[in-house]
């Protein structure tokens, strides 16, 4: 697996390199490897985060969704979120064991409980630790080391201090969600903010925040010219043909959108049928999604709202059938 070498050659000659960021509970390798079956424009995925292992010694399940047996659809970079450079080498080691070069480090995740534990976007005020973090783990790496974070915690004067200090490691690239981490994922990006972290830094920098649609992709790429990868999450849950849309394909009218959203979804339910264990987890898994792909149903009144009060496997299909039928009606 050459993830690295094959994304930056691809970069150079397109729109702009793609990747499906990480949600943790949506963008797991089932859904990863349906998701690039059924639409087209990502050129990588990152993988949410592993948990933290509190030893070195850790179980082979916390690898499941990043066994590169399992992950047959796009290349993907592993992410971690530790703050202990012994516990991060231990699994990064075993991450290169399974053929990745390319590892990336969550400075970003703003969760209560995680900040809380000094990890993601918790570490952001101590930029010395962020610093001696690496100087204990990048001598250890076989693999290239990227960063994905916000602009602060609580102010982007972080981002700004950190940011130089950085230029000191060999990183391969740092993606920043131009949200604050007290923010969480409310109120609006701070474009401005983004751009001041440009001049701060030798290294490749790939957007990340609210790309929803075409329009405001391409507001962001006349805004920045320098960048040339960018991360879409929410964006593409809500519009799965978003990224093919960025890379020039041809638009899509909505019903036959919603037709091939449907075939998405029904090989996603059967699959995390197999997979999950009981209707609550399937349907759990299936109202988190539909919280996205609602927007690719604008005409359904109350779709969402009958989604979420469905209680059973029965009453789920039936809603489905329905969609399915009113999508159908207005193809015709
Ligand atoms: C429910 C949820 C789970 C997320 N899980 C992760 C994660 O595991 N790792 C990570 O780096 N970012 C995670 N993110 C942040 C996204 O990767 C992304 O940075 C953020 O949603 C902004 O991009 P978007 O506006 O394109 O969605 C998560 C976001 C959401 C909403």
């Amino acid at each position: 697996m050459n993830i690295t070498s094959t994304g930056h050659q691809q970069a150079a000659d397109t729109s702009g390199f793609l990747y499906l960021a990480p949600i943790q509970g949506v963008t797991e390798v089932i859904f990863r490897n349906l998701f690039s079956r059924h639409f087209s424009g990502f050129d990588a995925a990152m993988a949410p985060f592993i948990n933290p292992q509190g030893q070195a010694n850790f179980k082979q399940k916390v690898l499941a969704d990043v066994l590169p047996e399992c992950n047959t659809g796009l290349p993907l970079i592993p992410q971690l979120l530790h703050n202990n450079a012994e516990n991060f080498a231990a699994m990064a080691a075993r991450l290169e064991d399974l053929g990745y070069d390319h590892i990336n480090w969550n400075i970003g995740c703003p969760a209560p409980m995680i900040v809380r534990k000094r990890r993601g976007s918790g570490l952001l005020p101590y930029p010395d630790a962020i610093v001696t973090f690496l100087e204990e783990v990048m001598p250890r790496l076989k693999a290239r080391l990227s960063i994905k974070t916000r602009l602060g915690l609580q102010h982007n004067g972080e981002i700004l201090a950190l940011l130089p200090r950085l230029d000191d490691f060999p990183l391969l690239e740092i993606t920043i969600h131009a949200r604050l981490g007290k923010q969480l994922y409310r109120g609006t990006t701070d474009l401005e903010g983004f751009a001041a972290c440009q001049g701060l830094t030798r290294h490749q920098l790939v957007y990340n925040g609210d790309i929803t649609d075409i329009d405001v992709f391409n507001d962001l790429a006349g805004r920045f010219p320098t960048v040339q990868r960018w991360m879409i999450g929410r964006g593409a849950l809500a519009d799965p043909f978003l990224p093919a849309a960025i890379k020039g394909a041809a638009a899509i009218p909505l019903p036959e959108k919603q037709h091939k959203i449907m075939a998405f979804h029904d090989d996603l339910y059967s699959q995390y049928r197999e997979r999950l264990f009981g209707p609550s987890h399937l349907l759990g898994r299936m109202k988190q999604l539909w919280a996205y792909l609602v927007a690719a149903f604008p005409s359904q009144d109350r779709l969402l709202k009958k989604i979420n009060k469905v209680s059973s496997e029965e009453q789920y299909q039936e809603l489905m059938k329905d969609l399915r039928q009113s999508a159908c009606k207005e193809m015709d």
